[in-house]
């Protein structure tokens, strides 16, 4: 089954000194499970198609669709609801909020889906143990080494119980081996709970996670292996 299939995704930023078609007619079935890695220059459009498959920016033209619902047509209240439900994010610089608390920051999610504070706590609490830091949860993220801030920030993506998560250079910050401890749980639970991983990387360590490599240049796949 496709979670994910587009059709002629295009995105072309509108600037002063003229436009920019960051992706140009992706065509691409994702199968539901997969571990997707996207690799390609710098400029070569990975987070444009990251944030467009996510829901977070809108395509100028084609259509994509997330378990058969095109999601190119829908009100942006409806495409929230998708990411809320469905969608977890992973960001480079853990984008983890500052003055709250690992906890705090892992109920985020579910605060804007209203679940009850109760259960927002203890499915925090759960993530968090999931990831290993159980004993952390009153910490700020300052408080932590960045390996372990990034744990909290998969903690946040997982706890909506998502479908699929995606992931913008997670290990573009760390070390060698805390790169490899995060893409090792990412493949964890990529296979344990059967979430679809689609990860944007620049490192080929990263990239041979992936069980469908995609290599994207000036905006266009160019192999898909
Ligand atoms: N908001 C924007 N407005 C105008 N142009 C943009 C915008 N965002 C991205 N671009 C342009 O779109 C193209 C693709 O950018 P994108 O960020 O998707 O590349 P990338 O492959 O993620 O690069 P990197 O590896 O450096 O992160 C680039 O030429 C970029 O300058
Ligand atoms: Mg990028």
């Amino acid at each position: 089954m496709n979670i994910i299939c587009t059709h002629n995704l295009t995105k072309t930023y509108s600037h002063k000194d003229g436009t920019i078609d960051a992706i140009k007619d992706i065509t691409l079935d994702v199968e539901k499970g997969c571990f997707v890695t996207i690799t390609g220059p710098s400029g070569s459009g990975k987070t444009t198609l990251l944030l467009t498959l996510a829901g977070l920016i809108r395509p100028t033209s084609g259509s994509f669709s997330f378990l058969e619902q095109d999601l190119t047509k829908v009100h942006d209240s409806e495409l929230a609801k998708f990411r809320r439900r469905n969608v977890g994010f992973i960001m480079q610089s853990f984008a983890l909020i500052p003055y709250l608390t690992c906890i705090q920051n892992v109920m985020l999610p579910l605060a804007l889906i209203k679940t009850s504070n109760q259960k927002q706590i203890e499915e925090a609490k759960s993530v968090l143990e999931t990831v290993g830091l159980g004993k952390r949860l009153n910490h700020l993220p300052r408080e932590l080494s960045a390996g372990q801030q990034q744990r909290v920030a998969i903690a946040r993506a997982m706890v909506n119980s998502p479908s699929i998560i995606f992931a913008d250079e997670p290990t573009g910050n760390l070390d060698p081996l805390l790169s490899v401890e995060i893409l090792d749980f990412l493949k964890e639970i990529n296979q344990k709970n059967n979430i679809t991983v689609i990860m944007v990387t620049h490192s080929p360590v990263a990239a041979d996670y992936g069980t469908v490599k995609i290599h994207l240049d000036n905006g266009e796949i160019k192999s898909i292996n």
